[in-house]
Parts: C-alpha cells; sequence; structure tokens
C-alpha cells in the first residue's frame, strides 16, 4: 500500500482471520495514528499504533465493552468488521435442499449476519457526528441474490444476503445521526484463507488473491466511498454488487 489512507483511528473486528490481519497490518502502515486489532480471546496490549484487544461479535457484553474502551479514547473513522464463516464442525455449505439441517442454517445466520448486526449495534456511536466515517462489514458476491446463477451454499448465501439487507438498514438509520458516514458491505474475492480451503480447487487459476492483495483493494475501495454509496455492497475491485 503505497498511498497514505485517509484514516486516523481505525478499528478491525476478526483481526487474526486472513483478510482481517492483512487488513490492519496495511491499515498500520498506511500512516493510521490507531488501529485497534480486535479478536476473539486477545487481551489487551499495546503495540506502537496497534492497540491489541478482545472481541466476540456473540458477545455483547464484549462488543460494549470494547466499544466503551475505544470510545475513552476519542471516535473512530473507519471500523471493518471481517468475521465470518462458510464452515465449521456441523456446518458445511449445502448443495441441495436435502443437505439443509436447522442447526447448521442456525450457525450460518447466527456467525454471518447476527454477529456483525450486533458489531454495527455497539460501534456505530463511535463514527464521528460531522466529519467522515465509514463501517463496514465483509460481505460476500454470492449473497447478491441478482448474481445467483449456480445456487447451493444456502445457509451461508441467505445469511450474506440477510447481512446486506442489515447493511442497507443500518444506513438509512445512520444518515440521520451521522451525514457523512458511509455503511458499505464489501466482496473480498476469492481470498487464500482458512475460510476457503475446502473450496479453492474450483477457483480458476489465477483467480485466487492472497489476503494482502485482496486487503489492498479493498482499502483503496472503501477509501474512495462516498455518503451517496452508503447501504451498498461493493466488490474488491470498486464495482456495485447487486442486491
Ligand atoms: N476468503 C474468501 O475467499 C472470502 C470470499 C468472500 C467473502 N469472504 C468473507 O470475508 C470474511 C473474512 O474471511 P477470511 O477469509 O479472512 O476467513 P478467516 O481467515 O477464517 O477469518 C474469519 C475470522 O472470523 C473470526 N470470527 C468468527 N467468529 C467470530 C466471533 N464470534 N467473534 C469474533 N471473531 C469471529 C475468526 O476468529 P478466530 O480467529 O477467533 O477463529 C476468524 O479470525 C468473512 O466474512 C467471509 O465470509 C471471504
Amino acid at each position: 500500500m503505497s498511498a497514505p489512507l485517509p484514516w486516523r483511528r481505525v478499528a478491525v473486528l476478526g483481526a487474526r482471520g486472513a483478510i482481517g490481519g492483512a487488513l490492519v497490518a496495511q491499515l498500520a502502515a498506511g500512516g493510521a495514528e490507531r488501529v485497534y486489532a480486535l479478536a476473539r480471546g486477545t487481551p489487551w496490549r499495546e503495540d506502537g499504533p496497534l492497540c491489541h484487544g478482545p472481541v466476540d461479535v456473540l458477545d455483547e457484553t464484549a462488543l460494549a465493552a470494547a466499544a466503551a474502551r475505544l470510545a475513552d479514547e476519542g471516535t473512530l473513522d473507519a471500523v471493518i468488521v471481517a468475521t465470518g464463516a462458510l464452515h465449521a464442525p456441523g456446518m458445511m455449505p449445502e448443495k441441495s435442499l436435502r443437505d439443509l439441517n436447522l442447526a447448521a442454517l442456525q450457525q450460518a445466520f447466527t456467525i454471518n449476519c447476527a454477529g456483525p448486526a450486533l458489531a454495527f449495534k455497539h460501534f456505530l456511536p463511535l463514527l464521528p457526528r460531522q466529519t467522515p466515517g465509514v463501517m463496514a462489514s465483509l460481505s460476500a458476491r454470492v449473497g447478491s441474490i441478482g448474481d445467483n446463477r449456480k445456487g447451493g451454499w444456502y445457509g451461508y448465501r441467505a445469511a450474506k444476503a440477510a447481512l446486506n439487507m442489515v447493511v442497507r438498514c443500518t444506513a438509512i438509520e445512520a444518515a440521520r445521526r451521522y451525514p457523512q458516514a458511509v455503511i458499505a458491505g464489501l466482496h473480498p474475492g476469492t481470498v487464500d484463507s482458512p475460510l476457503s480451503q475446502p473450496f479453492q480447487g474450483f477457483v480458476p487459476a489465477g483467480q485466487l488473491f492472497t489476503p494482502q492483495q485482496s486487503a489492498a483493494r479493498l482499502l483503496a475501495v472503501l477509501a474512495r466511498l462516498r455518503p451517496e454509496d452508503s447501504g451498498k455492497c461493493f466488490a474488491h475491485d470498486g464495482a456495485e454488487i447487486p442486491p
């Protein structure tokens, strides 16, 4: 990342993930004064401009505590929620309706939609009221209903579509109190990470990004967004993804 980024104080939730970690590194290298790198089970620790700390997006007590600690130091110019899961014990992307089960569907919705929604709830008040701010969540192109031509991956697709609706609702609500804020979903491309690892065999040659490549593209996209873009989902190349 060569061009300086426009944010002084930023937070990344899910900072231990492949993309989350790359975002943290590039935000720090890009000149941010303060980068909060929040991840499950991480004790508070200072490291130059970095401040590591704990957050579990499914634990509102933890979210509130993290948000309160950051609020003590001032507002945030950017908040990026980089959590999510495509597979987990007992949860694999479904090829057919026959594969659906309630527990896996609930798990997909909980981590991919409820978690970021609760993170938005607790971190929106940290955006500045009178100056630009951005709050984004990693979504996925497969959450686009209009773009869905292959089917399958019912739980993950539906949860990301629901997340995109949360992004839109948050943008509408935020516009009243934070008129310069942008709330956005982001599609990082297909990225080499534990999340995509079991499915990388299906990725055409040359189309698998490193986390560093994806993070650089996402930060460049975020830096270009304006309040009129709020509520939408954008891919790593800046193109808007249809709802
Ligand atoms: N990789 C891709 O090709 C791709 C494509 C499209 C969209 N995405 C989206 O990009 C995002 C990041 O994916 P990734 O590839 O970086 O995956 P990853 O390396 O598996 O990172 C996901 C991170 O989410 C964190 N997480 C899960 N549940 C959490 C919770 N309750 N509280 C806090 N953190 C939690 C995990 O934390 P722990 O470290 O504590 O387990 C993990 O670090 C996801 O939303 C994914 O859907 C990825």
